[in-house]
């Protein structure tokens, strides 16, 4: 009888401020690993609060359960094989901790990212506008600028974007994930 070996899943999740380049690493990454064959998914904050989390609003209530959700959708995935990629500020520890608990639950991977980019190099880059729209008085609760962002203590890896390349920010998460023994 033969068995064939499932693939291997994880959570990783990229935490960091608006602009910090969540996104473009997760893409990035996403790209490398699809092109060696690897299963992934891409729960990207943006899309994700246009559907599973319709509705929510950026009171520290909403952010932890859009946290949760997404936590809970990515547990799933990662479980199953799927490797996880989760670019969401998600601005309070206590609600990656439970997200992160969740999968120590299951035994299923989850590999926090701090995407660390300073808030001035995040607000020159201001890909969406909301700094300008924040010092300009038109968005109140911006992550980092007048709404809490609390830092990771003890992340897997810490990306300094200011001093890489997308490529680069990308590849090192890919080598924490080849340390691993996940890809
Ligand atoms: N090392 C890097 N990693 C990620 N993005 C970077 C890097 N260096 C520069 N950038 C730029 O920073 C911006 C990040 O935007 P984005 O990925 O949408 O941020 P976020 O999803 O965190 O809000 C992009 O324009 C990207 O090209
Ligand atoms: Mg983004």
């Amino acid at each position: 009888m033969t068995t064939t070996a499932r693939a291997q899943g994880a959570t990783v999740w990229l935490t960091g401020l608006p602009s910090a380049g969540k996104t473009t690493i997760a893409q990035h990454l996403g790209e490398r690993l699809r092109a060696e064959g690897h299963r992934v998914e891409v729960l990207d904050g943006d899309e994700v609060r246009r559907f599973l989390s319709a509705g929510l609003g950026f009171s520290r209530e909403d952010r932890n359960t859009n946290v949760q959700r997404i936590g809970l959708v990515s547990e799933v995935l990662a479980r199953n094989g799927v490797l996880t990629l989760v670019p969401v500020i998600a601005p309070y520890a206590d609600s990656r901790e439970a997200v992160r608990k969740r999968h120590e639950a299951s035994g299923t991977p989850y590999i926090e990212v701090h995407v660390a980019t300073p808030v001035e190099v995040c607000s020159d880059r201001d890909v969406k506008g909301l700094y300008a729209r924040q010092a300009a008085g038109h968005l109140t609760g911006l992550t980092g600028v007048d709404d809490p962002y609390e830092p990771p203590t003890d992340p897997a890896l810490t990306l300094p974007t200011q001093t890489q390349s997308p490529r680069e920010s990308a590849d090192a998460v890919y080598a924490v994930l080849s340390e691993r023994g996940l890809v």
